[in-house]
């Protein structure tokens, strides 16, 4: 299936000192999962795009920056152009998929759509060619710390099932919520290579040492 990326989220680090809590994990992690809520998408709302723009040209890590806000249209191409590696926006939050991809990878991010616990594969299948990146979700987004939803395994597995039938290998497949030492294995196991971490990595006596258990723990998985 190739190789596994763990992207630690920040939702729940410290926000008064973000760029020492990404140091703490910079020399394990692969890339940086950037949470931007707007309070109407999701009732949270965390990033203003100037503040997410410091911390993009900031990071010592790439970020991979995951749109909860509706009518990603504006958006989605400026976090592009503010240098992520990748930018995910939400099935849901719009009607205009193939031309928000199309303005992500024309700014030169890597372009991925998340979809919520409900939205059945199906809504995406014919998209999915045009994607560099396909995100489960493992939780309703909006907050950290959440139970990771084992009944969404099915849908990982058949997007999976899906990349391999249709030769889309080139695809990363990422789920988001409630990853942790429990249920890394069960999600690998269903087909994912990209795992978001927040809470068990920031929750952590040392996340640095947890994005290497995490690791380790989804290698073994196969
Ligand atoms: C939820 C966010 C997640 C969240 C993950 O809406 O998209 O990225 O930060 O946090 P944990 O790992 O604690 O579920
Ligand atoms: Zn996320």
């Amino acid at each position: 299936m190739g190789s596994i990326r763990i992207t630690p989220s920040i939702l729940n680090a410290d926000q008064e000192n973000l760029i020492p809590e990404i140091e703490r994990v910079s020399s394990t992690a692969d890339f940086l999962h950037l949470d931007v809520m707007d309070g109407i998408f999701v009732p949270n709302t965390t990033y203003s795009f100037d503040t997410a723009k410091e911390l993009i040209s900031q990071s010592p890590l790439k970020i991979d920056a995951h749109l909860m806000v509706v009518n990603p249209e504006q958006l989605a191409p400026l976090y592009s152009a503010a240098g992520c590696l990748s930018v995910t926006f939400h099935y849901e939050a719009t009607e205009n998929h193939r031309s928000i991809i199309r303005s992500i990878k024309a700014e030169g991010a890597r372009a991925a759509i998340a979809l919520k616990p409900e939205t059945p594969l199906s809504a995406i299948e014919e998209l999915l060619p045009e994607l560099d990146m396909l995100l489960i979700m493992t939780v309703e987004p909006g907050f950290g710390g959440q139970k990771f939803m084992v009944d969404m395994m099915p849908k990982l597995k058949s997007a999976r099932d899906f990349i391999s039938t249709n030769s889309l290998k080139e695809i990363w497949l990422q789920v988001d919520g409630g990853i942790s030492p429990e249920t890394i294995t069960t999600a690998r196991e269903n087909g994912a290579d990209t795992f978001v971490a927040g809470s068990a990595v920031y929750n952590a006596d040392s996340p640095g040492d947890m994005v290497d258990k995490l690791r380790a723990l989804a290698l073994a998985a196969g």
